[in-house]
């Protein structure tokens, strides 16, 4: 869902067909409040998850919602799948509506997914400028060898697409399994960096992404985030 923002004044002008000079003295009065909040001044800049009321009475807002799942391999990250359970089909059925994912997993890789109806949340954590870590634990089907570390760290063309992929991190863990931290995502861009070594991969879980992890959310489970990790992601908006 795209985050549609407006100043004060004018939201309020337009929702009561009233000039915003008259705005102006409803705010000196303490008539309006900004989710439960008295307003920063007539240009503080408000969307539609903002809950404005006016002399008590509230104009209509979207309630935001933000979910961090451990998406089970065989699970797909869409919203409708005529062939597979999809990420939303985890989730209660208040919880599920007008939902996006932050950031898709393929099939058959498990781990963190975010999800929310808030753009600014997703552009703030998936936008390649934002440098988010996002850290994968990659089970590959060969040994690993110390050229990988420096072939990830080098950025890896993809003629296809025509780019080239952003520094990434590799650090063996064992013989044949490594962390991995990518800042970006392209389409199975892991599966691919290590088809150069012609290496499958044959398992894939996403264990975090910024400060967000798995901790105390099992398998196929969800939990809602908290006010405060919404807002350290959103102050990276501003
Ligand atoms: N890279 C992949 O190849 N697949 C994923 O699901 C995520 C990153």
């Amino acid at each position: 869902m795209q985050t549609n923002q407006f100043r004060l004044d004018r939201f309020i002008a337009k929702q009561c067909q009233i000039k915003k000079a008259a705005v102006r003295l409803m705010v000196a009065q303490k008539r309006i409040t900004v989710n439960d909040l008295p307003p920063q001044g007539v240009d503080q800049i408000i969307c539609q998850f903002d809950k404005v009321c006016l002399d008590g009475k509230c104009f209509a807002y979207t309630k935001a919602k933000y979910f961090l799942l451990h998406k089970p391999v065989g699970v797909v990250s869409a919203t409708k799948d005529d062939a597979h359970k999809t990420v939303l089909d985890l989730l209660s059925t208040d919880d599920a509506s007008d939902l996006h994912i932050v950031g898709r997993l393929d099939l058959n890789t498990s781990g963190l997914v975010l999800l929310t109806n808030d753009g600014r949340f997703s552009k703030a954590l998936m936008h390649p400028d934002a440098k988010v870590d996002k850290v994968y634990l990659v089970t590959l089907a060969n040994e690993l060898t110390d050229e990988y570390a420096s072939a990830f760290a080098k950025g890896m063309e993809f003629s296809y697409e025509g780019i080239t992929t952003m520094p990434a991190q590799l650090e063996i863990v064992s013989q044949k399994r490594a962390l991995v931290t990518l800042q970006e995502g392209k389409y199975h861009q892991i599966k691919r960096m290590f088809g150069r070594f012609r290496n499958p991969v044959l398992a894939l879980h996403r264990q975090s992404v910024g400060s967000f992890t798995l901790t105390d959310v099992a398998v196929g489970q969800y939990r809602a985030l908290t006010q405060a990790e919404v807002e350290q992601v959103l102050s990276k908006t501003q």
